[in-house]
This record gives structure tokens, C-alpha cells and sequence, in this order.
């Protein structure tokens, strides 16, 4: 059966990746971003019939594109709460701008949280739902040369999806999370020096650097009926690189 599923994040990188598996099980799946050309590319690429522009920093924002989904395509059954990033360097904490450090927060930690917001509610009410979203391997390494703003608000993502597992599960909600390890998107081949990757590699057990797909895949499995039975999980998909 066809679901509406929202790969929020997706006009780009791992999140057009996920929306690109979903399409293939034969999902309506929603492309999202802010790029609007961005968007439309990943569209009429996965053959999807909506794309939407919202910025997850503004609830507002939120509440117009569920509206707009819901009049397009029906209720959203599955969100994918890939969107975020990185954009500070690793540095002592007491060094970080206070901006940065907000800037980061919001739009990893709040905007997952305003998505909940906005589509939690209508889940419960149908007794249908499954939510993944995408923290990082980031929030479990506490090392000096840490980026203490994303991976914090990594963490706080996690912490966040286990509340919603406990809450909504006897509602039929599902929620859980892939923590990715380095996943080598357009932007990641593009601003990895090439002589530092056989390094990276050498941390892996699995020895290759991760894909898109290898997320992707993994969120479809966590969306599917054939999980039906884990929620409140974080599963790691990191090659193995941070076993302890
Ligand atoms: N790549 C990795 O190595 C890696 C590892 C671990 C975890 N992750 C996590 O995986 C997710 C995807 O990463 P990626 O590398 O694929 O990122 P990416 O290529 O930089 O793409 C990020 C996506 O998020 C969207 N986005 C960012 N901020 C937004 C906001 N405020 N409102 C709406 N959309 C917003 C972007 O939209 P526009 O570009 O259209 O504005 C874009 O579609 C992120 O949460 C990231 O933290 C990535």
C-alpha cells in the first residue's frame, strides 16, 4: 500500500538518497528543502508529485507545508526528520560564538522538535505512524576536537525520539534513529581532502566510507511493517566505527 511520506531535508545529499528508496517501494513521497531548484530536481528525478520549501526553523512555516501535504497527497504516515548539518569547526567550547551555537541547536534540535509538533498530533489521533530520524555518530564521542554545538544537539535528537517512542507507542507511533558515521554525500566528496580518507577508512571496521544509500536503507527497513516491533531505538550506521 502507498504511503505519504515526508523526507524532510531531502533536496539534497542523504535525505534526496532516502527519498529516492522510498519512491522506489512505491511510496508518495514529499521532497523538502529550502533550495526550491534544488527540490524540483530531486522531484521530477524520483518521480515524485509534490515538492515543498519550508524552513524547519519556523513552525509556521511547518504547519503551512503539512496543510499543503495533506490537501495534495492525504495524511503523512512516514516522517523522515533527516534535515540539519553542520556548519562550525571543532574548537573549545568557551570559544564558540553564542549565534553559532543557537544557529546549530535550531536547526537540528528545534527543527526536529517543530516537526513533531506539526505531525505528531494527527499520527496519534490516526493510530498510524512511524517518525526516523537522523542524529550522528557525532553525539556519542565526547574527544577534544569535538563540534560540541552539533553533536550536543544530536544527543538532544535521541533523547528527544525515545520520549516520543515511550509517549506515542501505545498510540501506534513509532520513533526512532539512525546515527550515521561519515556518509560521503556531494558535499562531504567535495570538502574531504582526498589524502585524509584512506585515514577515515582505516577507523571503520567495515573498511569504506559510508553512502547515502546505506542510510537510506536503513530508513526505509525502520519505516516498514517489518519493524513493527522496534521503536526507541538508535541505530548506528557507522561501518562498525563506533563499537566500544
Ligand atoms: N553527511 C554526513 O556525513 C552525516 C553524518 C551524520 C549525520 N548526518 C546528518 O544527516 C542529515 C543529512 O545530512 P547531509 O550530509 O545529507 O546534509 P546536506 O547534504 O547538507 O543536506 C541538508 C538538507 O537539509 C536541509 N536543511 C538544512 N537546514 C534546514 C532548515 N532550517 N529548514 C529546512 N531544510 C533544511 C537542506 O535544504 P536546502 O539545501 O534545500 O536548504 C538539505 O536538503 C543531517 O541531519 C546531518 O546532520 C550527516
Amino acid at each position: 500500500m502507498s504511503r505519504v511520506v515526508l523526507v524532510t531535508g531531502s533536496s539534497r545529499g542523504i535525505g534526496a538518497a532516502t527519498a529516492r528508496a522510498f519512491a522506489r517501494e512505491g511510496d508518495a513521497v514529499v521532497v523538502h528543502g529550502r533550495d526550491v531548484g534544488a527540490i524540483e530536481n530531486v522531484r521530477a528525478d524520483i518521480g515524485s508529485k509534490l515538492g515543498v520549501a519550508a524552513d524547519l526553523t519556523d513552525f509556521h512555516q511547518i504547519e503551512e507545508m503539512r496543510h499543503r501535504i495533506e490537501d495534495e497527497l492525504g495524511p503523512v504516515e512516514v516522517v523522515v526528520a533527516n534535515a540539519g548539518g553542520n556548519t562550525t569547526p571543532p574548537g573549545d567550547v568557551e570559544a564558540m560564538p553564542v549565534d553559532e551555537f543557537r544557529s546549530i541547536v535550531d536547526m537540528n534540535l528545534t527543527a526536529t522538535f517543530l516537526t513533531l509538533k506539526s505531525f505528531l498530533p494527527g499520527m496519534k489521533e490516526r493510530g498510524r505512524g512511524s517518525i526516523v530520524a537522523i542524529s550522528s555518530a557525532a553525539s556519542r564521542r565526547a574527544h577534544v576536537r569535538n563540534p560540541v554545538a552539533y553533536a550536543a544537539a544530536k544527543a538532544g535528537i535521541e533523547h528527544v525520539m525515545k520520549v516520543v517512542a515511550l509517549q506515542a507507542g501505545p498510540s501506534g507511533v513509532r520513533a526512532n534513529c539512525i546515527a550515521p558515521e561519515t556518509i560521503m554525500t556531494e558535499g562531504n566528496e567535495r570538502d574531504i581532502p582526498r589524502d585524509f580518507i584512506p585515514k577515515m577508512i582505516e577507523m571503520h571496521p567495515i573498511r569504506r566510507l559510508g553512502t547515502p544509500d546505506d542510510v537510506a536503507r536503513a530508513a526505509v527497513f525502520l519505516a516498514s511493517d517489518e519493524a513493527s516491533w522496534i521503536t526507541g531505538v538508535v541505530l548506528d550506521v557507522a561501518g562498525g566505527s563506533v563499537v566500544v
